[in-house]
């Protein structure tokens, strides 16, 4: 009889959790060919659980990491601490982590003392400044000289990975596995009261919560968009909020009061989608929302200096705005007055995959 192979995957934000849990349902339709193990730090705890139960995910382990206003220091020591029992005990073949967060980069630190092979979805993504976005490209960066499984969702994410040295036969390019969520929620029949109240506007949907733009740029962002949206009275904002308490300071502080911008908790992520969609455009600092938009063919000004998404930037949906609140303004403004520079930014195209990233990555798996 074939030994299954043993999967044990580690996640613990929002983000990973949206673009792990399509795999943890693949490996578990493959329950002939995989033992799955899911471990989640609970870096985010309200965020992830609203993830984890959207796609049915049940955890075998929880290390519930989470505490208000943690450093960096915290969540890396946590992980790496905390996952050496679950580790030793489980020997999986092959452990997969995400992307750029803190759990990932500390639990494939953790598998490399351990001699465990890591697998890397959403690997090969670079801005090539280490500060920026902080700390997330020294993560991914890190995560990628131990990896032994490159799953990058380009072929310039898998460009990236030769250009620093690794073998090609460790690289699948498979598409991201954000966009396989994203094929089963927009939906045109969606309805929801936020909608509804913005209906007969044009909708402006907000997120923002990069570690390096609390404070100072923060509030620089929401001062020219509070400036911009008192000028054009056609529109109207919704603004699902990140938890961190530190986003939600500074959001209140300059933005209540503006009635035509609504402050709300997060969404879930069939609902976020479909805001996405029903969007006039998007103004944020995440990374996932720069894969999700193109496909939806919603503008987006990224409020960062960098992205490590230059293929939204090159279809045209993805403008890269800063954080100082004069170009903010400048180029919200732009978008709302020119109807070409619009129409430019809203094409449609799919630089992300088909879809399906999460059966090839499975293929992969089942295979080596
Ligand atoms: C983390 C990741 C970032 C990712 C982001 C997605 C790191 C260093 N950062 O940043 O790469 O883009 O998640 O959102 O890995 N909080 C809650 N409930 C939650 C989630 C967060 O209360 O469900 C609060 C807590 O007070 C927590 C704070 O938010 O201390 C910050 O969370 P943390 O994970 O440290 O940073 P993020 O900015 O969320
Ligand atoms: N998202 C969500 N609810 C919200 C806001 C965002 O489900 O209220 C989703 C969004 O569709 C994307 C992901 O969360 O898939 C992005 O997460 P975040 O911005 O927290 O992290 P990043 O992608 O920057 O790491």
């Amino acid at each position: 009889m074939i030994r299954k192979k043993r999967v044990l995957l580690v996640f613990g934000t929002r983000p990973e959790a949206i673009k792990m849990c399509p795999l943890v349902n693949e490996l578990k339709r493959r329950s002939d060919k995989f033992d799955t193990t899911v471990v989640v730090t609970g870096q985010h705890r309200e965020m992830l659980d609203q993830v984890l139960r959207v796609f049915n995910v049940k955890p075998d382990y929880d290390l519930a990491i989470m505490r208000p206003g943690q450093t960096l220091f915290d969540v890396t020591s946590d992980v790496l601490l905390r996952l050496k029992a679950i580790l030793e005990n489980e020997k999986p073949d092959v452990v997969l982590v995400h992307g750029d967060t803190s759990t990932s980069f500390a639990a494939a630190l953790a598998c490399f003392y351990l001699q465990i092979p890591i697998g890397h979805v959403e690997a090969g993504l670079r801005t090539h400044d280490i500060y920026s976005p902080w700390p997330e490209e020294f993560n991914r960066q890190a995560v990628d000289i131990i990896s032994e499984y490159y799953f990058a969702p380009t072929e310039k994410s898998k460009q990236n990975l030769i250009d620093e040295g690794k073998s090609t036969q460790k690289i699948w390019v498979t598409g991201n596995t954000g966009i396989d969520a994203l094929r089963t929620t927009v939906c045109g029949t969606y309805s929801h009261p936020e909608l509804d109240w913005a209906n007969g506007s044009r909708l402006i949907l907000i997120t923002a919560h990069r570690r390096e733009n609390l404070g100072e740029p923060m509030h620089r962002m929401f001062r020219a968009i509070r400036r911009v949206m008192e000028e054009h009275p056609d529109t109207k904002a919704i603004y699902p909020i990140h938890m961190n308490p530190l986003v939600r300071k500074a959001a209140h502080e300059e933005l209540d009061g503006f009635e035509r911008l609504h402050i709300i908790d997060p969404l879930e992520v069939l609902d976020f989608h479909n805001f996405m969609a029903a969007s006039y455009l998007i103004l944020t600092d995440s990374g996932g929302i720069q894969e999700e938009a193109p496909g939806l063919g919603k503008p987006v000004l990224v409020m960062r200096d960098t992205t490590e998404r230059p293929e939204g930037i090159e279809a045209g949906t993805l403008k890269l705005v800063g954080t100082k609140e004069d170009v903010i303004y400048r180029e919200f403004s732009r978008l709302l007055s020119d109807e070409t520079e619009y129409a430019t930014m809203s094409n449609a195209s799919n630089p992300y995959g088909d879809g399906h990233a999460s059966e090839y990555i499975a293929n992969v798996l089942e295979n080596r």
